[in-house]
């Protein structure tokens, strides 16, 4: 249950604990204020006292738990989750809302080609941006040949400026996936998207998973310790490499004349066979979550 709020919400568990505890704290001084409130209006505890409190605390719930949320540091939260049932409320939030989604990748863009053809015509997904930290990288080639607009980017501006947030929101980006991305994630990044950005690994993590863990690497290591199996993670992000929650494994033997090439052939068939319809499942459930 905490786990799936975590997730929900996008949060660590000493978010998730103060989240409770704002919900806790605002619950009650919403309650005692409303008490104090109809003190006021010096009317006997009846149905027409209860009808009058449960108003008042509909009201006054929203300003409780923002107040609260401030020392408790869950302010940016509760700001987006009341805006949330706001728009519900108002009939806004309906599940045909659109959304846009950047694949980062740094590669030939096998991945990204199959996610692109995926979601093609897709009555709300749509690959709005791709992302890349390397002029003649594959993956550029996919992207134009589908009219998807390109973003290149370089280090500087991704680790110590903005993360390119500025151009995110200018194309309404509310999902993204990694595949083939090599860079680490910054935490403005993950910060601006939690819960929002998946990636691929070409192995059963926890194992052979972290920095330096990539492409033939992964399968040579997987090889040199004689593994009978291997298969790919799909994973949320966090800012740490190789580490957010996992959302799905699937494996593939490794023989022994297997190569890191013979496996990375393997793992991609995998790849392409898996990562589009786990990125579908998973922004339908962010999309019926709205
Ligand atoms: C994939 O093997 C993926 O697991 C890893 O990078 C590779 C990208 O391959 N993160 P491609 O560029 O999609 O062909």
């Amino acid at each position: 249950m905490l786990e799936k709020l975590k997730q929900r919400w996008g949060v660590n568990e000493l978010n998730l604990i103060l989240i409770i505890c704002t919900f806790a704290l605002g619950g009650s001084l919403c309650g005692y204020t409303g008490r104090r409130l109809l003190v006021l209006f010096d009317i006997d505890k009846g149905f027409l006292w209860v009808l009058l409190y449960i108003i008042l605390i509909t009201i006054l719930w929203p300003f409780c738990v923002l107040l609260i949320s401030i020392p408790l540091g869950q302010f940016n939260f509760f700001t987006r989750y009341l805006s949330k049932i706001w728009k519900r409320m108002n009939g806004k939030n309906k599940n045909n809302a659109s959304i846009s989604v950047a694949i980062y990748a740094s590669g030939a863009g096998s991945n990204a080609a199959r996610i692109i053809e995926e979601f093609k015509d897709h009555p709300y997904i749509k690959i709005a941006l791709v992302v890349c930290n390397k002029p003649g990288a594959g993956v550029l080639k996919i992207a134009t040949d589908n009219n998807i607009p390109v973003l290149l980017i370089e280090k500087e501006r991704f680790f110590r400026g903005d993360a390119y947030l500025e151009e995110l929101k200018k194309h309404s980006i509310g999902f993204i996936i990694l595949a083939g991305f090599l860079w680490k994630i910054p935490a403005k990044l993950t910060g601006a998207y939690p819960g929002k950005i998946v990636n691929i690994h070409p192995a059963l993590l926890p194992n052979y998973g972290g920095k330096g863990m990539y492409g033939g690497f992964v399968h040579a290591a997987v090889i040199a310790n004689k593994e009978k199996e291997s298969g790919i993670s799909i994973h949320y992000v966090d800012e740490l490499y190789d580490h957010g929650n996992i959302i799905f494994q699937a494996k593939c033997p490794v023989s022994d004349d297997d190569t890191p090439d013979t496996l990375a052939q393997k793992i991609h068939v995998l790849e392409h066979q898996h990562y589009p319809k786990v990125i579908a499942l998973v922004l339908q459930q962010m999309q019926n979550q709205r």
